[in-house]
């Protein structure tokens, strides 16, 4: 991040207070960091301490002549790499829907011709509300990415679910992201290992699904697994990149959503299973979602409450299976896409590829990418290793190996960029091969 200059536009929520932490990891990074605040920011969090840790004058007033003279609200808006809206509340998400421009931070993210990051903070009840939700659907139409909000504790005593501010990390990443984004190169055919090509998949629509599912146990409780998300995400951003159209079908992840992506985020398998049946037709299918196995047959209507001290008494979850959606859509009589492709994760690294092989057999799908999520799959991954599972759940990293009709590829390890990457060329290739081939038929 050195030298890269962010404008970091601060909105009134409880979650203000966690701008300080921020400013102070971006300029660690080498990041120059300028502040705007909403005049409601400013019941949570003072000029003076914003100002005292970007090292730099905070502003927050429309109608201030001086600063209008010094800066003025468009020169705000165009000196800056990126613009970060953290925390988002739910009026400043309607106000950048709507066009507003009646203060200096929502003229400032009309007048910027700068890409704009939002990382979202409300009661879970106002982020679900249908007019939040239709904002953020035509803030994402209209390019501006997202960073969570992620589930977890509200202020508010009690309450819990998605709202809350996503953490450090993940919005250290998402600017990352977004600042990469634009240093990369233009898409154009390459070796294997390079971008995508523009073009390669030019008129073809690929579903995606990722991430994890959560199963709710209560209505703060719920069956959840270690995947991030990263190698689905990057498969749809290289889809994308390669001309496709890609409806991206995502579990609960703290990635930032890719941008020329339809993005649909569902929780549990079934309402998975359904936004993938609403988004087909499609040419190609890839399921790379470690989708649940199993959910709570009956979730509790309230919280369940726990009985001090007494084991015997904790509660029982009867599990039923949850529908296989990879093989759902591999083996349905109608809608079925050209080339289905499954993900097998196993931590037996032995029995990887025979188990791969029965996946492939049974599930009725026509590749299969295995990757070995074990232990010590990979210790260079940046993964948190300290958990059950090793560094590729969650890490940047990936060692797969590519089961088609044609046999079996071992790919090297590399960054599940490019293993997306690399996997777009091999379908391209592989529909390339199909059209020649029907036309050779055709004009025989
Ligand atoms: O059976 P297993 O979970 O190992 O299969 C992995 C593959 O099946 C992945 O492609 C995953 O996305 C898909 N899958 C699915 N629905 C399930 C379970 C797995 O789509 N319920």
């Amino acid at each position: 991040m050195n030298g890269t200059r962010i404008l970091l536009i601060v909105g009134g929520g409880i979650a203000a207070y966690k701008c300080l932490e921020l400013i102070r990891a971006l300029r660690d990074r080498g990041a120059c960091v300028r502040v705007v605040m909403t005049k409601a920011a400013m019941q949570f969090v003072t000029p003076l301490s914003l100002g005292a840790l970007s090292n730099d004058k905070v502003y927050s007033d429309l109608f201030d002549l001086n600063d209008e003279q010094e800066i003025g609200h468009i020169r705000l808006s165009r000196e800056a790499d990126l613009i970060v809206v953290a925390p988002a509340t739910a009026n400043l998400l309607a106000k950048m829907a709507g066009g507003h421009g009646d203060d200096l931070a929502s003229c400032v993210l009309l007048a910027t011709d700068k890409p704009v990051l939002v990382a979202p903070a409300m009661n879970p009840k106002m982020w679900a509300h249908r007019a939040t939700a239709r904002n953020v659907e035509l803030l994402k139409s209209d390019g501006i990415a997202f960073v969570g909000p992620a589930h977890g504790e509200m202020a508010e005593s009690g309450e819990a679910g998605e709202g809350r501010l996503a953490d450090l990390p993940s919005l250290l990443t998402a600017i990352d992201q977004q600042l990469q984004r634009q240093r990369a190169p233009t898409p154009a055919a390459g070796p294997a290992t390079g971008p995508a090509s523009g073009n390669l998949l030019r008129g073809k629509h690929i579903v995606i699904t990722a991430g994890p599912t959560h199963e709710p146990i209560d209505p703060v409780r719920y069956i959840a697994n270690r995947s991030s998300g990263k190698q689905g995400y990057a498969i749809a951003q290289a889809a994308a990149q390669a001309g496709a159209t890609v409806t991206l079908i995502a579990g609960p992840t703290n990635l930032p959503d890719p941008a020329g992506v339809a993005i649909h985020h569902v929780e549990t398998a079934r309402d998975m299973l359904q936004s993938v049946r609403a988004a087909l037709p499609a040419d190609i299918a890839i399921f790379t979602a470690a989708v649940a196995d199993w959910r709570v047959d009956v979730p509790a209507d309230h919280k369940i409450k726990k009985n001090k001290g007494s084991s015997a008494n904790a509660p029982a979850l009867r599990l039923v299976e949850n529908p296989d959606i990879l093989q759902n859509i591999a083996k349905a009589k109608k809608d079925r896409p050209s080339l289905v492709i499954g993900f097998a994760a196993e931590t037996q690294t032995n029995r990887l590829i025979e188990f791969a092989q029965a996946k492939l057999d049974k599930k009725g799908c026509d590749w299969i990418v295995a990757n070995d999520v074990s232990v010590d799959a990979d210790e260079t991954s940046g993964a948190n290793t300290a958990g059950v599972m090793g560094g590729v759940m969650g890490g940047d990293n990936n060692r797969v190996h590519l089961l088609t009709q044609e046999g079996i590829e071992d790919w090297p390890q590399m960054s599940k960029r490019d293993v997306a990457r690399r996997l777009i060329k091999a379908i391209a290739k592989h529909i390339d091969g199909q059209t020649s081939l029907e036309r050779k038929v055709g004009a025989s």
